[in-house]
């Protein structure tokens, strides 16, 4: 079968590339012409593990093309996806539906065989309506269907979601396009991947409701997390004590500096609006907003407490390691580090910084943070060092050389990577979240 992809960007490509492991023939669309270049030199735009491996190989079996051009591209596909970005439109949290509808638009005037038009991108409930009275005025005369397909990747671990899916939504109320997209899907499918059917707009609030769920369950934990520090109990052994009980499931119940990243941010924002637009207002999802927001800078007071106050912190140096919203990425999107360096910075507290993958789009977003080349080098004279993103890296330093090379030993751990004992046997002043 032949795929259309429009968009390359993270879901645009991880899912155009997976399609095509498959064995489907795909055609990945984006308007710009650069990025078109460098994937067609094997160039990843993003960092994303395995993905250049994988579009590597399915280039080479003849399976995976890239083009600028979209009429081409979707020409002689049975189902074309629209993968463009929804970002938060400013000022109102929004989603920004302006390049969905324009690729409506350009498909709909391109389109000469019967396509099923996919929408991947995350989109408020309704979009697909809007897709399709696009589609039907710019070309009355063609077979079409509009369907909704969510996504659920995980940054860094997007390939493996993809093809070890928990489940894959499909809205449509349409008969051949659930045949096509059955099609589409049919290696899922053989391996037992649950399929659910839903309508369109039942399929378009999942991905939202997914979303804003778990940014809730982190949140909860987070509050349970600050609660712990007051009691004296141990967030670690809440989670497991919770996540044991099959109806609150173990995942997504690990403290930390607040949830970050491209998605769980800008989606709970939209689904405000969207509950707002339809008068039923979501008042946990608005608290949870709230919560998440204070609490990135409140981290940052953390480590102002554990240089000993405002006044002791100015003019001391903090090491912050990692800056990415979580690990096994470069996106610093909405990344807790951002706040924390900031709330550093504005009490007279020079940072510096370390990341693997995250420095060259961090570095425009704090200024006045030194990046170093490694863990080490932004350690060396550190009053305290941070770890804010829990990469592998960083969960086995050599605790003895942070001693000797840090002007003080003190370590706060947003992630709860090190045992406190531990930590502590070694002479550390530590902190982490919500244990004591
Ligand atoms: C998320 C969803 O998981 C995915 O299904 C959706 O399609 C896109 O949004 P992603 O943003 O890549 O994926 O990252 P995820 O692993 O979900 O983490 C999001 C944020 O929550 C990170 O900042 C992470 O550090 C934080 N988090 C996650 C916690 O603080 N605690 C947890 O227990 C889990």
């Amino acid at each position: 079968m032949k795929i259309a992809m429009v968009g390359s960007g993270y879901v645009g490509l991880v899912s155009g590339a997976c399609f095509a492991d498959f064995g489907h023939d795909v055609v990945c669309i984006d308007k710009d012409p650069a990025k078109i270049e460098s994937l067609q030199a094997g160039i990843m735009p993003i960092y994303e593990p395995g993905l250049a491996e994988l579009v590597g190989s399915n280039v080479k079996a003849g399976r995976l093309t890239f083009t600028t051009d979209l009429a081409s591209g979707i020409d002689g596909a049975a189902a074309i996806f629209i993968a463009v970005g929804t970002p938060s439109r400013r000022g109102d949290g929004h989603a920004d539906l302006s390049f969905v509808h324009a690729v409506a638009r350009e498909v709909g005037e391109n389109l000469r065989q019967p396509a099923v038009i996919v929408t991947k991108s995350t989109v408020p409930v309704g979009t697909g309506d809007e897709v399709e009275r696009i589609l039907r005025d710019a070309n009355p005369g063609v077979k079409f269907a509009v369907a909704s397909n969510p996504e659920f990747l995980r940054e860094g671990a997007a390939i493996a979601d993809f093809k070890r899916p928990d489940r894959i939504v499909i809205g449509t109320e349409d008969e051949w396009a659930r045949q096509v997209m059955s099609e589409v899907y049919r290696p899922l499918f053989l391996n037992k991947a649950p399929l659910l059917f839903t309508s369109r707009r039942s399929s378009e609030l999942i991905k939202y409701a997914a979303n804003a769920f778990l940014a809730v369950k982190i949140t909860f934990i987070n509050e349970m997390a600050d609660l712990c520090e007051k009691v004296g109990a141990d967030v670690q052994d809440i989670s497991r004590g919770i996540g044991m009980d099959g109806r609150i499931g173990s995942k997504f119940l690990h403290a930390g500096p607040g949830y970050g990243g491209s998605c769980f941010p800008k989606d709970t924002l939209a689904l405000l609006k969207t509950a707002e637009d339809y008068e039923a207002p979501t008042r946990i999802i608005e608290a949870v907003v709230k919560v998440n927001d204070a609490r990135k800078r409140a981290m940052g007071r953390k480590v102002i407490e554990a240089l000993g106050g405002t006044d002791a912190a100015r003019g001391k140096k903090a090491a912050l390691l990692g800056l990415t919203f979580k690990p096994n990425t470069d996106d610093m999107r909405d990344a807790p580090s951002i706040a924390v360096a900031q709330t550093l910075t504005d009490a007279g507290v020079s940072v510096a910084a370390y990341d693997p993958e995250g420095m060259d789009l961090a570095k425009p977003l704090m200024p006045e943070v030194a990046m170093q080349p490694n863990a080490y080098a932004a350690i060396e004279g550190a009053d305290v060092v941070v770890i804010v993103t829990e990469w592998d890296a960083f969960r086995a330093l050599d605790l003895d050389r942070i001693k000797a090379i840090a002007r003080t030993p003190v370590l706060v751990d947003l992630r709860n990577v090190y045992d406190p004992a531990e930590a502590r046997a070694k002479g550390f002043a530590y902190s982490s979240v919500g244990r004591v």
